[in-house]
């Protein structure tokens, strides 16, 4: 099977009440992580490179490996460019052999973040891709940009946005953010699931995708901690609020900094009981495995795409 789009992934999370993992990566052994976990729990799944991601591990060894996923799994796997900054990269990502885009008008004005937008749709539709847009804006760290505080998405404009730009999918902002602190001490986690509603309200069966929605772990951040790491007030989102927001319209969940940590934790961990290792295949090793773990953990707690491939 090639490289598939998210479209008939989206329309049958929508309607079977759960979410797509959409994990982001970086170097092979992220990719042989990812897609061993969703081999083994037959889960469909979006593997997303960053604008950063593509810079650093460049675009052709990374259709290689999405390939060589497809070829070790027969899943159905969409190449997702995650927060594509400019039209440019939109285009040579879709040129290239992507199957999804997205198109991150989110920092710009409404008129020009549609105008952007429906310039990508056109040309990635006329190439059988798929398109992401996004309205609102996330909190916390991304490539080099830092955003203090949400700006929650306004329900009233989703429809106009969609309706003038023929996205595909939507993400918005309901107060999860990038990176590994996403509230501050002592601050309760929220979701605004009242903005996700009035949503969907305006935008019936229409697939949703929540950026930032990694859970950040406690016994992650405990093992980094413990083997020299300092990491100290790092929160995510909890689980079971990323559960439900699987059963409503949200049909995409992105999640990278859980992964981040668990390759990180794991590598620090082996060094400070192995410190004569010099073998990256030593230390890669366990770092792909928890890589696995934490994919499961994903699908199986939160996601709830076992056995929907
Ligand atoms: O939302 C952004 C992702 O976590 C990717 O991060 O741009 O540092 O690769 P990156
Ligand atoms: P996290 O930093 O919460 O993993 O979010 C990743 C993301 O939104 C990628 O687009
Ligand atoms: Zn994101």
């Amino acid at each position: 099977m090639p490289l598939v789009t998210t479209e008939k992934m989206f329309k049958d999370a929508y309607e079977g009440g759960y979410a797509i993992g959409a994990f982001n990566v970086n170097n092979m052994e992220i990719v042989q992580g990812i897609t061993e976990a969703a081999f083994e729990e037959k889960a469909p799944l979006i593997l997303q490179v960053s604008a950063g991601a593509r810079k650093y591990a460049k675009h052709a060894y990374l259709i290689k490996l999405a390939e060589a996923a497809l070829e070790d799994t027969d899943l159905p796997i969409a190449l997702h460019l995650d927060h594509g900054p400019d039209f440019e990269t939109c285009k040579s990502c879709i040129d290239g052999g992507f199957t999804s885009v997205m198109i991150d008008g989110s920092a710009v004005p409404f008129d020009e973040n549609i105008a952007i937008t429906k310039k990508v749709v056109e040309y990635a539709h006329a190439k059988g891709v798929v398109v992401e847009g996004e309205l609102g804006q996330l909190a916390g760290v991304e490539d080099d940009v830092s955003v203090e505080h949400h700006s929650y998405t306004d329900p009233d404009q989703v429809q106009e946005f969609v309706e003038k730009t023929g996205v595909d999918s939507l993400a918005i902002a309901i107060g999860t953010s990038h990176g590994a602190y996403k509230f501050k001490p002592g601050q309760k986690p929220q979701l605004r699931f009242d903005i996700l509603e009035e949503i969907t309200k305006r935008l019936p069966g229409f697939p949703i995708v929540l950026h930032g929605a990694s859970s950040v772990i406690p016994e992650m951040v405990e093992k980094i901690n413990k083997y020299g790491g300092a990491m100290p007030d790092a929160i995510g989102i909890p689980e079971e609020m990323l559960r439900q927001a699987a059963k409503s319209a949200v049909c995409k969940i992105n999640i990278d900094s859980d992964l981040r940590l668990a390759m990180t934790a794991t590598i620090r961990e082996h060094f400070a009981l192995h410190p004569s290792d010099f073998d990256p295949r030593q230390y890669l090793k366990p770092a792909r495995a928890a890589i696995k773990d934490m994919v499961k953990r994903k699908i199986v707690n939160v996601l709830g795409c076992a056995g929907k491939a």
